[in-house]
């Protein structure tokens, strides 16, 4: 298969993680004989200094013409503590999702057996849970109606029918393909909004006899998921309940630097991290370029390279226990491991195998 990437490296940690993320991409390509080629281009911080536009309209052209996106990271704290900033890195990100039509956002978590302890919950409790939480993605606070001045400000939590029905057949196809369960999150008894999602998503469930359908509100789902986490199998929510609960998600598996994620819809497909920049890290080869690698796992699968995407994830997980591990996660007295280091142990594997 020929696969054009556009890489989109952004701030931070973003580079050091891209180059590994990169390299296993060349690597399981050289393997299985795809023709893949990179066009890198600039987004958030990096861009702004550069250009002054965080998605410039050239990054806009490149992931267009890619049959799909390799996504990092973007942020940088020169811009967070600035109320008065009139751009942000992040409305890079915000603006590559809107333009590229990508509502529907995939955030598996999941756990992996020799990092169970690295969870603050309980190795019981944790142990076996695996779930997906699909995230709608261009919609919503993020990106409904505001107004801010000194005295007042506002976001508006707009969806409408059209968004709200396309988002939860994406939940009902991920369930279908699992334990047929799917779980709406929303916040019924109060918001408007979320009693637009319940109406339509019990219109839905008819269609979907196959598939268990329950509602929760999201203050409760963000307790069932530290007290019973294996009680979900997809979950699907809105733009901003999907945020912050798939951050608490990832305390399911014990470190942020472990979750991928697809984002897709109706152009090119981004795979990312669900983490951020982590700017305090940055060059100093410590961050774990697991997630990005993973999202490139979930990137070959998109495509139905399914082999491809589990060699990938064999990779990760020998490299797991043979203790080749970012700080983060490494074992007491275990040998030091950096990005780079973690990326060709990676590598490596996937060559020799
Ligand atoms: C995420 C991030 C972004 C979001 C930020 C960086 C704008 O937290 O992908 O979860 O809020 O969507
Ligand atoms: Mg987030």
């Amino acid at each position: 298969m020929d696969l054009k990437i556009a890489v989109l490296a952004g701030d931070g940690i973003g580079p050091e993680i891209s180059e590994q993320g990169v390299a296993v991409m060349t690597a399981v390509c050289e393997k299985f004989g795809h023709q893949v080629t990179y066009q890198y281009a600039i987004c958030g911080a990096d861009a702004i200094d550069k250009v002054g536009d965080p998605f410039p309209e050239d990054t806009f052209k490149a992931c267009m013409e890619a049959d799909a996106v390799l996504f990092s990271a973007v942020g940088d704290p020169k811009f967070d503590n600035d109320p008065t900033a009139k751009v942000r890195p992040e409305q890079g990100l915000l603006a590559m999702r809107k333009k590229l039509g990508l509502y529907a956002n995939v955030r598996p978590v999941e756990t992996f057996e020799c990092l169970i302890h690295k969870s603050p919950l309980k190795d019981e409790l944790v142990r076996g849970a695996d779930f997906i939480c699909i995230r709608e993605l261009t919609g919503g606070m993020y990106f409904g109606e505001k107004y801010q001045d000194d005295e007042k400000a506002y976001d508006t939590n707009f969806y409408s029918r059209a968004e709200i029905e396309r988002i939860l057949r994406v939940g009902y196809a991920y369930a279908q393909r699992r334990r047929k369960h799917l779980t709406v999150v929303d916040k019924a008894n109060v918001l408007a909004s979320s009693r637009l999602w319940r109406q339509v998503a019990k219109e839905m469930a008819t269609e979907y006899p196959d598939v268990q359908t329950d509602f929760m509100y999201v203050d409760n789902a963000a307790m069932r998921m530290i007290q019973d986490p294996r009680f979900f199998d997809v979950m699907v929510t809105e733009n901003t309940f999907g945020d912050i609960l798939t951050d608490e998600g990832s305390c399911i598996s014990g470190s942020m630097g472990l979750l991928p994620s697809a984002s897709t819809g109706e152009h090119t497909p981004v795979f990312e991290p669900i983490h951020g920049s982590w700017p305090q890290a940055k060059g100093l080869n410590i961050a774990n370029p697991l997630a990005q690698i993973l999202s490139v796992a979930m990137l070959f699968e998109y495509f139905n390279l399914e082999a491809e995407g589990k060699l990938i994830r064999e990779a990760v997980n020998a490299s797991l226990d043979a203790n080749v591990r970012t700080p983060e996660i490494q074992v007491e007295g275990g040998a030091k491991y950096g990005t780079k280091e973690v990326g060709a142990w990676i590598v490596d594997y996937i060559k020799k195998k």
